[in-house]
């Protein structure tokens, strides 16, 4: 924040750019000049300066102080402006402030308050970009940033592909896949990809509101309008103005809803609940359900005109089953995550790890695959990841150490609590499973266990239980 600072200044009158240089030079600031607009931008455009804040004359040769600010925002760049206008009209005020100028000032220029106000601004930019700096870190530490997405295989090169291209427009996407497959960090990625970045992205779960709050929750209230409405309420959709609201469990909308839906995004209006006077806004939908929309439409439970409407660009993740290359970077992935949040130095799988991880129908997709690397990481204490850390749960919540007879009969179901197996029980418990899903076939089970005969034989040997079965 005390580093020096630099101003760039856009100004046609060359003794008034002459004075304001010479007065922020004794207070330690910087001023690079420019007399025409298109120049100023195309630097800071292509990198070459990197001011702390721009101050813009409005009446300029080639295009006006509002149109650079406008031009600067739309391009995505985000450091402060601050305008100077001649007159002190309200109307050129707003307008500065609705086109994305930070502050203005009015002519002849009192240089103090240039000072505060540019002052000011430089704190903004200063927060501004560190907000930016830690949303990024949290994002990347989510795996959520573009460059969080991992994975290798064809199919999720190409939805990368598809994403990236898609997200200069603002067309609808419609992203499909199982639970689990990564549905929303594409839809945050293709907002992150996209000129809307630095605007919200707001997501809604239409499944988890109760349908009779959904309406108010998307597009607000006004005072009063329903009991309990005491006071009036932004909805998701104003939130989400300039930027992207992603619809999760769009299937779930219903029928009322999905009409009222259907004409937000045809005259890119909303009403709020008991008012008429509609408000335009600008969001981009991106929505996504586990469900087959077509199948929905079919049996009538979905709109057929807001499933065009919607499916601008369909987009399907596909399961993790069908695309296994993606498995060992993402278990590499999330062990490095792990290891980070629980200060852990695991440096990898063992053989025996990865051909589990390879061969599982991870039926829950990627986010099984997270939630088994986590509880690895957590039951591992060498420096690396064993099968049996994976083999020590199922699914269920953690009770106790027990082997449970359910109806798989041989069914290799562990669970985990505050007891934990020891490495050997667990090791006995595996190599009995494997035998039997072996049909008993001693040479198959050391082959399967990736273990010679006589090893096999080693390990059994004092093990009653074993000797018994086998
Ligand atoms: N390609 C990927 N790279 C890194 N992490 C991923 C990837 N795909 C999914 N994940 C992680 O897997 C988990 C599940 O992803 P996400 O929540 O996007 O799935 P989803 O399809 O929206 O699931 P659901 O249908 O259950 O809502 C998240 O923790 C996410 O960070
Ligand atoms: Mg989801």
């Amino acid at each position: 924040m005390n580093s020096p600072k630099h101003i760039l200044l856009i100004e046609d009158d060359l003794d008034l750019a002459e004075l304001a240089t010479a007065y922020f030079r004794q207070k330690d600031i910087t001023v690079l000049h420019c007399t025409e607009p298109l120049e100023a931008l195309q630097k800071i455009k292509s990198g070459k300066v990197h001011p702390d804040a721009v101050i813009t004359d409005l009446n300029l040769p080639q295009m006006s102080g509002l149109d650079f600010i406008r031009q600067m925002r739309n391009e995505g760049l985000m450091v402060p402006i601050i305008l100077v206008t001649v007159s002190n009209d309200v109307d050129t005020a707003v307008a500065a402030i609705e086109a994305g100028a930070y502050d203005f000032v009015v002519k002849p220029i009192h240089f103090p308050q240039l000072l505060i106000s540019a002052q000011r601004a430089f704190k903004y930019n200063y927060l501004n970009r560190e907000n930016k700096t830690l949303r990024d870190a949290i994002d990347q530490s989510k795996g959520l940033s573009p460059d969080g997405i991992i994975g290798k295989s064809e199919g999720i090169r190409r939805i990368i592909e598809l994403a990236k291209r898609v997200a200069k427009s603002s067309a609808t996407v419609s992203i499909t896949g199982e639970s689990g497959t990564g549905k929303e960090v594409f839809a945050r990625a293709i907002h992150n990809w996209s000129p809307r970045k630095d605007k919200p992205f707001v997501a809604i779960n239409c499944s988890a509101i109760p349908e009779n709050l959904l309406e108010s929750e998307l597009f607000g209230h006004a005072k009063g309008s329903f009991t309990g409405a005491h006071d009036k309420k932004i909805g998701l959709f104003e939130e989400a103005d300039g930027g992207t609201l992603f619809l999760d469990e769009i299937g779930d909308l219903n029928l009322s809803l999905q009409a009222k839906l259907l004409r937000v995004l045809q005259e890119k209006e909303i009403k709020r609940v008991g008012e008429n006077q509609p408000r335009s806004i600008d969001v981009r939908v991106i929505t996504a359900t586990h469900k087959d929309l077509r199948a929905e439409v079919a049996a009538k439970r979905f709109r057929e005109d807001l499933f065009f409407r919607l499916n601008v660009i369909p987009m399907h993740i596909p399961p993790l089953r069908d695309r296994r290359e993606d498995i060992l970077p993402l278990a590499e992935f999330f062990l490095k995550k792990f290891n980070d949040l629980n200060g852990t130095d695991i440096i990898g799988f063992k053989k025996s790890a990865k051909e589990f991880l390879l061969t599982q129908p991870w039926r829950g997709n990627v986010r099984e695959l997270e939630n088994a690397v986590e509880r690895a990481v957590v039951l591992t204490s060498g420096n690396e990841i064993d099968i049996s850390a994976f083999l020590l749960f199922d699914d269920a919540l953690p009770v106790e150490v027990h082997e449970e007879q359910d109806e798989r009969k041989n069914a290799f179901v562990f669970r985990y609590g505050e007891q934990v197996a020891p490495l050997m029980e667990l090791e006995k418990k595996y190599i009995q499973f494997v035998y039997e899903k072996c049909d008993r076939v001693k040479d198959l089970t050391a082959k399967t266990l990736g273990i010679d005969r006589k090893t096999l034989y080693r390990k059994l040997q004092d093990d009653t239980l074993l000797e018994q079965t086998i």
